[in-house]
């Protein structure tokens, strides 16, 4: 896919965001008028104009009184009335918060390892070797290993009934691989990517690091107001659009089948790549979620992002990809850079495992032990006036408080007493909004742990409410 031209008003934004990047202009400044700036440029009023509301748009600057628009400080300013929680404030990156060491574990979207095949996995790795002598002195190739590819193609096909072939699939070292890559192939500084609103943390960030400019769309309970899509991509035409549509990362919302379709028909009718995320399609509790984005695609612009680390094996770090073949090459020439290829040893493992009917069987118990402990922090949080909407599938409960609480700042209240969660705005690709938001997952911790825990942070929070 071609790269679009840049608008004009693209390039004064540009010059803008460097400036206040280097600093020429500090928080809280005065920037150039849109009158000043037009003549400075030699640039139509509305061309400045549309740059100044890209940039607020974004939360990097503010307008004052109609005074004019200032630079907007990084972090968010603090609600007013809690105070005690403004002093030794800290804010938490993902990765930071999932270094704390607490007792109470509800910020890892990762399954409580006693709930992992590990005992099954183990027997894999003796009979690997027994197949496969020489599989630690060799290579895998840079797709990904012959053997297990054909199995996922046939594994895709069974499933969706959509064909597919070895050719198609690239193996990668989890989808957070997977999406660097991505990223890495499409995104150059100042390519536009549209998000959903919450968002994977993660993938923010990936897509922050190549200096991408982000705008969002807001994810629903049933789905996206597909009007907006359509006017995002006409108006900013985004390079890519990354997307979790089933049981969506923090809020567990699953896209219905419907919008599925138009998602992918607008998707081409606008030149844009949708990377589709589906980390959790199989942690679901009564009923299936709809066909993955990809199995729609006719045309050839979704790569679709199959992760299997969160129910086989995160350390195992295998996840496949359904890529476009215009897109193939590509992507296997930044795969080949990273690494030359995902290990062969842990595909293997995986291979063996994911073909034997043990997995079904894993996936039956895993289901019913994640039910039951959704569940019962639904039960702890029953006792509160929180509100969440209860997630078909996935790990995560998407929590709002009643009142106006700073949940980045009540993260260091709640590492304290030794429980975790993840607050709402790190969640939020324009890093603005879902201040008393927090994502909390049910998957870690066993069942006491939940009880325990959730009793503990309803406490820490109504300390500083
Ligand atoms: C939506 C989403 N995508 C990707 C990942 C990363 O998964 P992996 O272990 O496959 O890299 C996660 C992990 O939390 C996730 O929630």
């Amino acid at each position: 896919m071609n790269k679009q031209r840049k608008y004009l008003f693209e390039e004064v934004y540009e010059y803008l965001w460097q400036r206040i990047e280097r600093s020429d202009w500090k928080t809280g400044d005065k920037l150039p008028s849109i009158r000043e700036l037009s003549m400075e440029m030699n640039v139509h009023r509305l061309t400045v104009y549309k740059a100044y509301q890209m940039l607020k748009q974004q939360g990097k600057v503010f307008v004052k009184d109609k005074s004019g628009y200032y630079v907007q400080g990084s972090s968010t300013s603090p609600i007013d009335g809690h105070s005690l929680l403004r002093a030794n404030e800290k804010t938490y990156t993902l990765s930071e918060i999932h270094q704390q060491s607490v007792q109470y574990q509800f910020s890892q979207a990762l399954i409580d390892p006693n709930l992992l095949p590990n005992h099954f996995l183990s027997d894999y790795v003796k009979k690997v070797f027994d197949l496969y002598p020489k599989v630690l002195s060799t290579y895998s190739t840079v797709q990904g290993d012959m053997e297990l590819r054909d199995t996922l193609a046939t594994y895709f096909i069974t499933r969706y009934k959509t064909h597919l072939s070895h050719d198609d699939i690239l193996i990668t070292s989890g989808s957070q691989q997977a999406l660097h890559l991505i990223s890495q192939l499409f995104i150059k500084p100042r390519d536009t990517v549209l998000l959903e609103r919450p968002s994977y943390s993660a993938a923010i960030d990936i897509f922050k690091s190549q200096d991408a400019h982000l705008i969002a769309i807001d994810i629903q309970p049933y789905g996206y107001d597909l009007e907006k899509v359509e006017m995002l991509m006409k108006q900013y035409k985004p390079r890519l659009f990354y997307v979790n549509p089933t049981f969506h990362n923090p809020t567990g919302y699953t896209v219905p089948t419907a919008q599925r379709k138009k998602l992918v028909e607008l998707a081409e009718r606008y030149n844009c790549v949708i990377v589709e995320d589906d980390a959790y399609h199989d942690i679901y509790f009564e009923k299936a979620p709809p066909p993955p984005l990809y199995t729609f695609d006719t045309a050839g612009v979704v790569i679709y992002v199959r992760s299997f680390c969160k129910y086989v094996s995160p350390g195992l770090r295998v996840a496949a990809c359904v890529v476009p073949p215009a897109m193939k090459d590509g992507l296997l020439t930044v795969k080949g850079l990273a690494d030359n290829g995902s290990p062969l040893l842990n595909q293997k493992i995986f291979l063996h495992y994911f073909s034997s009917p043990r997995l079904q069987q894993h996936l039956e118990k895993l289901r019913i032990a994640l039910q039951i402990r959704k569940e019962i922090m639904e039960e702890e949080l029953q006792k509160t006036n929180w509100s969440w909407i209860s997630p078909d599938g996935g790990l995560n409960l998407w929590v709002q408080l009643p009142d106006p609480l700073p949940t980045d700042q009540l993260l260091q209240k709640a590492i304290e007493n030794s429980v975790s969660f993840v607050p709402g705005l790190i969640c939020d690709p324009l890093q603005q909004g879902f201040s008393s938001s927090l994502r909390l997952s049910y998957s870690y911790a066993n069942e006491e742990q939940l009880r325990v825990g959730v009793r503990r942070l309803i406490e820490v929070v109504n300390t500083y409410a």
